[in-house]
């Protein structure tokens, strides 16, 4: 069937470089010759009458959408349509309706911005009706299977490895351990890759487990036993030490009371959040991102259906959802960049 309509979301956490993915959907899809339709806060808005629909032109994603945070036509993670809240407590299978307003807008086919989480849920709506779709990976945790990069990823590294420059000055001064908690949930390559660019002493990930005595040994070693600098990262989905009962605070806040009790240098905690994902673009994200809104609108182009744009070594390419939605995707242990972590002679964690 020729496309002549196509639409557009964002789903899941936000990260930057969704804009820049929506304009150049939009472009290479008008390009075509198509109609494209923005759908506003991920599936949400297909759920409301009339549903929350905005039609994107050259006009609308020109300026500065390459460069802006954030998703211009919003996004959630809340409220599933097959288990979507009523007003009454329960909750009802609302799939059918989401598949009906597609329909209903003349939608031909789609393309869905998101995590491994959002590639599941829409094709477990949109493969049984028949609708065509196309994904883009974004996320800051660089979890999603099937490609090494998506959007978003690089600029969180951007920040962490920002945030390592500003904890090196503050850290030298008073001769502290400084602890950066950052985001990632179960994936530890915000951890990885922003501490091997911030120069941390340690980098500890929910793939590999640690042991907080030899993080404390490691410490008194490389300051040679006195008050010095150190930098440590600790990812958000690490397990939390066995004496954290007494430590509480963020997995963050844990780590560095643990390594104060058991070094007796001063430590601290600084928690990263929610500044991983906001702001502007790293170069890095503008590109994969165009390249991927652009691969997205080609693949739907040629008739491909369920799959996803994705990055590899040599570029830009695609996989089959059915590789996609097995998610999430780990550190391996054979991560170039943890060889690199681990040869500079940092701490990645026990039986390295
Ligand atoms: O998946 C992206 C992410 O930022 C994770 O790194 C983090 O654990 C989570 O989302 C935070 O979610 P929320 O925005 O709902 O607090």
């Amino acid at each position: 069937m020729a496309i002549r309509k196509i639409g557009i979301l964002t789903s899941g956490g936000d990260c930057a470089g969704l804009n820049a993915v929506i304009r150049a959907a939009t472009d290479a899809a008008i390009g075509l010759g198509w109609q494209v339709m923005g759908l506003r806060n991920g599936h949400l808005g297909l759920m409301t009458t009339p549903p929350d629909v905005v039609e994107l032109t050259v006009d609308t994603v020109r300026g500065d959408l390459l460069r802006a945070g954030g998703t211009m036509l919003g996004t959630t993670t809340k409220d599933s349509p097959f288990d979507f809240p009523q007003a009454d407590g329960t909750t009802r299978d609302r799939s059918a309706d989401v598949v009906a307003a597609i329909k209903g807008l003349g939608i031909d086919a789609l393309v869905v911005i998101g995590g491994d989480g959002s590639m599941r849920l829409f094709d477990r709506l949109l493969a049984p009706a028949g609708i065509p779709w196309v994904g883009v990976p974004k996320t800051i945790d660089n979890d999603v299977p099937g490609t090494e990069y998506a959007v978003g990823f690089f600029t969180a590294v951007e920040v962490v490895g920002e945030a390592m420059d500003r904890l090196a000055s503050t850290a030298a001064s008073h001769r502290r351990i400084m602890v950066l908690e950052v985001m990632g949930r179960d994936s530890g390559y915000i951890a990885l890759y922003g501490g091997v660019a911030g120069g941390a002493d340690a980098i500890l990930m929910p793939e590999f487990a640690y042991d907080l005595d030899a993080v404390a040994a490691h410490v008194r070693r490389i300051t040679h036993n006195r008050p010095n600098p150190v930098l440590i990262v600790a990812a958000e989905g690490i397990k939390r030490p066995a004496d954290d009962r007494r430590l509480g605070g963020s997995i963050g806040a844990a780590i560095a009371a643990g390594l104060q009790n058991r070094t007796g240098f001063d430590a601290r905690c600084t928690v990263l959040g929610h500044v991983q994902r906001g702001g502007s673009p790293a170069v890095f994200d503008r590109l994969l991102a165009s390249a991927f809104g652009v691969q997205a609108v080609a693949l739907l182009a040629k008739g491909e259906n369920r799959c996803m744009a994705a990055w590899h070594g040599n570029g830009i390419g695609h996989v089959a959802m059915s590789d996609v939605v097995t998610g999430p995707r780990f550190v391996g242990r054979d991560s170039a960049l943890l060889r690199a972590a681990r040869g500079i002679g940092t701490y990645i964690g026990e039986g390295f």
